[in-house]
């Protein structure tokens, strides 16, 4: 039988990289394309047969979050939402999934992902393995910008979280598949330098333990988070759109 698989959509932070677009509401409220910017990720966990899904997002506009996609009646799935405080990191806004999860693995997507081709297969993929964690990644040509991983055949060597010296074009995308173990993980992890918990501390801690796998996105991948990203978003939907 198949695996019960939660999902998480990440869609806390400030937004400061879109201020003053961000001062009045939530970046993943924003448009991209015909839709506004959550409801991509939403869609491709529904496209993996997901129907329980957790949207993590701040205090200021928790409100307008919930009036835009309600209880998931128009979407076919259920939402449950989780107010993060303070924007801590995304491994601090996960670490609020752990009673949704509830010892079941999630797919968790960062709000501002948006991608072209479905992640289905890499759902069987990652349910298929023996627990632990599963990673996607994209070649890049500006990898400093993200998580940027280390590969040695089908083996994460290492991730290191926007380095000024990458080692690879192989950007880390926010497309993350962890067993129940996360939630532990998190709670040893300290701040990073810039004051939050880092998800790459997360998959760092896997790679430890030899239990993080990957696959290559296929498709195109972009994030949304920037003045720039934002506008290739729109240009990548326009052209093929997505599949979900
Ligand atoms: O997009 C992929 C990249 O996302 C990865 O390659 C990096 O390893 C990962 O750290 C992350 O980097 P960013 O610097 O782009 O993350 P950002 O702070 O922009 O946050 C991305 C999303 O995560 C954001 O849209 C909402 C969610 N988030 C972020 C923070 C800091 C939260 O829900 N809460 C938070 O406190």
């Amino acid at each position: 039988m198949r695996q019960a698989i939660k999902g998480v959509v990440l869609a806390g932070g400030t937004g400061s990289r879109l201020f003053p677009l961000t001062k009045v509401t939530n970046k993943h409220l924003l448009p991209v394309g015909h839709k506004p910017m959550i409801y991509y990720p939403v869609e491709k966990l529904i496209g993996c047969g997901i129907q329980e899904i957790l949207i993590v997002t701040g205090t200021e506009h928790m409100g307008a979050v919930v009036n835009l996609l309600g209880s998931g009646h128009e979407f076919d799935c259920h939402f449950t939402y989780k107010v993060q405080d303070q924007a801590g990191g995304i491994a601090q806004a996960l670490a609020l999934a752990e009673n949704f999860a509830s010892g079941c693995p999630v797919c968790v997507i960062l709000g501002d992902n948006i991608f072209e081709e479905s992640i289905a297969p890499q759902c069987e993929s990652y349910l298929a393995q023996d627990g632990g964690a599963r990673v996607l990644l994209k070649r890049v040509p500006d990898p400093q910008r993200y998580g940027v991983a280390e590969v040695s055949g089908s083996r994460i060597v290492s991730i290191v979280e926007k380095p000024a010296a990458p080692k690879s074009d192989l950007a880390v995308t926010g497309i993350y598949f962890y067993d129940a173990d996360v939630f532990s993980i998190i709670r040893t992890l300290r701040p990073s330098g810039r004051g939050e918990l880092e998800i790459t501390d997360v998959n760092n801690a896997y790679i430890a333990r030899e239990t993080l796998t990957w696959g290559e996105l296929p498709g195109w991948w972009t994030d949304a988070g920037t003045f720039e990203s934002m506008a290739h978003a729109n240009q990548l939907v326009a052209e093929t759109g997505t599949r979900a």
